[in-house]
């Protein structure tokens, strides 16, 4: 598997794992009214997406950036989606690995995620896995899609 930095013939392909991502309502608080301007701004005006491509085919995609401009731009933010029939193959672990690899290079001191949903067992258990700890919970944060309202964690690592 390779990991690449995106380029716009990836943004059809990354549109469509974004919206599969969203569809359950149980990980990102986006749902149907979110648009694809809104997604091309988000990751590839303000951030620095990257695409895991294997045999050929884009099956997992990342951004990552700063968190805060200015005063806060030393702490680092990303978001990582693995398309879902391919997930639980280490796809996601090589996306968070990759990311950590690309702050470190460019400064950042640390990374933080704003919002982990509490019952996404899948993320919660890869960034614990790679040094991540929950420093804060949301409580009620998330008004998940068959759980109704649950938690939402902020993660954070050093770099
Ligand atoms: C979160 C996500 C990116 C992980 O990607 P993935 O390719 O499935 O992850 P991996 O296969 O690399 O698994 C990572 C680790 O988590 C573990 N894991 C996976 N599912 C788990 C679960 N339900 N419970 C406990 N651990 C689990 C795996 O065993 C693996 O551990 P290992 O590397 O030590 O073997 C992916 O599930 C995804 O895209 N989800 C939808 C979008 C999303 O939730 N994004 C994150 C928003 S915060």
């Amino acid at each position: 598997m390779e990991i690449r930095p995106a380029n716009a013939g990836d943004f059809d392909v990354m549109w469509g794992l974004f919206k599969a991502a969203i569809a359950p309502q149980d990980a990102l608080p986006f749902a149907g009214s979110y648009e694809a301007g809104t997604f091309r701004s988000h990751w590839f005006q303000a951030q620095m997406p990257h695409v895991a491509v294997l045999e050929g085919q884009v099956v997992g995609m990342y951004k990552m950036g700063a968190n805060f401009p200015d005063l806060g731009s030393h702490v680092a933010s990303a978001t990582y989606l693995v398309d879902a029939s391919l997930q639980g193959r280490g796809v996601g672990r090589a996306l968070v690995e990759h990311s950590l690899e690309q702050a470190r290079a460019q400064g950042f001191l640390a990374m933080q995620f704003n919002y982990v949903v509490s019952t996404n067992a899948p993320a919660v258990a890869l960034y614990r896995k790679l040094g991540f700890e929950v420093v804060g919970t949301l409580p009620k944060a998330f008004q998940h899609g068959k759980l109704g309202l649950v938690d939402v964690f902020v993660m954070h690592r050093f770099l």
